[in-house]
């Protein structure tokens, strides 16, 4: 049934995929939706194929669409990220009034978000930016929802979003993260962390294959089995349909014939910018987001193989079969809880910078579900923050450090065993680097405070005084406190 005359609870602007099926869960849930889309074709044809899901209030033309929504108004635009989101938040502010709330469910980058914000408010609009997870198919069936902006538009937000939001045992996947940026901020991070949790299953995938020489759909048992204990989640579940999957073109496994060059829209590289900015090293989603372009370096791979780069494999005479699949599950799981370990430290960096005050039991709750991240583990996170919120590290948490006694040495069999089989592994090698670096008594930080002292004066603090030293390395190489 189509509405016309009552007016709509929520909007949506921009009716591409994420947008239709955002506003039809919305319909679904029993709200009246408004719509609206720069090309009225794409109004028209959600209501000509979806008109009858709910109740809709199409529009042509913005000013129509701002009229059909009930006050305070509530919009979300879903269009691309970028110039259009700009333009459309520029003809929603000059079509709403006061009070009113412009909610951008795009992938923008949060500084972006942090300028909107100023920009919108200081109209006298609400801003929200909502980080929004979980693809076309959580658009339309429960995403989770990371709303950032004013504390009170989630007052009047939050109902309407809760009724769209996956639910994981009773708890929609959706709170209020932050002022202004936050929510987008998590929403990246989360993202980073996507990046790293399927390279890692990437990783292990590589290893059974190339290194066990299993075939995809024996590989796919495995995932499966795998998805029965503490990696059971969602990515590890189309890992296994992926790898049964044959070709409908030649009837090979499909994983054979897709060209191994992954794509990326940004958000994973935009969470190691940011890490590096906030001197946070999530080093597994860097090297995730590096494993990518690598891949898609085609050119420069195909020169390698061409080239015959020596390989140096070191024959160990072979890895007992069994034993080297459940060390491979064991490393994963390991480099998995790096990767989170590492994410959390960079949304509490940046809920540091910018005084947002995020709560990590909040992430962990609502990326229980309808994420692309969504895991078992998952909970796991949130105890551990139950238990201690200011936990310095997840991996310090007592239940994931007694995890690690059996992870530890497993890890470091497959990291080593890669190497001797000439396989990469980026993210499980430099997950342990970090891990041992965590836990070494002394870094080699000390040397580079002395090389940095000796070409450039830079000086060093001392381990059994205070002050600040340097080394007359050009004259006598006698010692000067700096400042003294
Ligand atoms: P998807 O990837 O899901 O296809 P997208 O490319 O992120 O979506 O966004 C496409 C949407 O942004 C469309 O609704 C598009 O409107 P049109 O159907 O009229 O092309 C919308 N969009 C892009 N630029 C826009 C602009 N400057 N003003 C308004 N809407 C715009």
């Amino acid at each position: 049934m189509t509405e016309t005359k009552n007016l709509a609870s929520i909007g949506v602007v921009g009716l591409a995929v994420m947008g239709s099926n955002l506003a039809r869960n919305f319909a679904h849930n029993g709200n009246t939706v408004a719509v609206y889309n720069r090309s009225p074709e794409k109004t028209r044809a959600l209501i000509a194929d979806h008109g009858d899901e709910g109740s809709f209030i199409p529009s042509e033309t913005i000013e129509d669409f701002v009229a059909s929504l009930e006050r305070p108004r509530k919009a979300i635009i879903m269009v691309q990220a970028g110039k259009a989101t700009d333009a459309v938040i520029s003809q929603l502010v000059e079509a709403m009034d006061e009070g009113d709330i412009i909610i951008d469910g795009g992938n923008s980058l949060y500084t972006d978000t942090i300028r909107r914000e100023k920009e919108v408010a200081a109209k006298g609009r609400h801003f929200v930016g909502a980080g929004i997870s979980g693809g076309e198919e959580g658009a339309l069936n429960g995403p989770s929802i990371m709303p950032g902006g004013p504390k009170e538009s989630w007052e009047t937000l939050g109902p309407i979003l809760e009724s769209i939001a996956a639910n994981v045992d009773g708890t929609p996947c959706v709170t209020h993260i932050g002022p202004d940026g936050a929510g987008h901020f998590v929403k990246m991070v989360h993202n980073g962390i996507e990046y790293a949790d399927m390279q890692v299953i990437g990783e292990a995938y590589q290893l059974l294959r190339y290194g066990l020489n299993l075939e995809p759909a024996a590989i796919a048992d495995i995932f499966r089995e795998w998805n029965q204990g503490d990696l059971d989640s969602y990515l590890i579940e189309i890992t296994a349909e992926v790898l049964a999957q044959k070709d409908p073109a030649t009837g090979a496994p499909l994983v054979d014939v897709i060209l191994d060059a992954a794509g990326q829209k940004g958000t994973g590289r935009w969470t190691a910018i940011n890490g590096l900015e906030l001197g946070t090293p999530v080093t597994a989603i860097a090297e995730a987001v590096f494993a990518r372009g690598l891949s898609s370096a085609t050119a420069q791979r195909a020169a390698a193989q061409e080239g015959g780069l020596p390989a140096g494999i070191i024959d160990d005479g072979g890895v007992d079969p069994d034993e080297f699949v459940e060390d491979v599950r064991r490393a994963l799981y390991a480099s998995k809880l790096i990767a989170y370990s590492q994410g959390f430290d960079e949304i509490k960096a940046g809920s540091d910078q910018y005084g947002w005050d995020v709560d990590p039991r909040d992430l962990a709750t609502i990326w229980r579900g309808g994420c692309i991240i969504r895991a078992k583990f998952l909970n796991r996170i949130r105890e551990a923050y139950d238990t201690n919120p200011e936990l310095p590290a997840l991996i310090l948490d007592p239940y994931f450090k007694g995890e690690l006694e059996d992870l530890i040495q497993p890890w470091r069999r497959v990291v080593a065993a890669a190497t001797h089989m000439g396989l990469p592994v980026p993210v499980f090698a430099s997950s342990l680097s970090y891990y041992d670096s965590l836990r070494a008594e002394r870094l080699p930080a000390a040397l580079i405070q002395g090389q940095r002292d000796f070409f450039g004066a830079h000086t060093f603090k001392r381990t059994d005084r205070e002050g600040t030293f340097h080394i007359e390395w050009s004259t006598d190489r006698s010692l000067t406190q700096t400042d003294a």
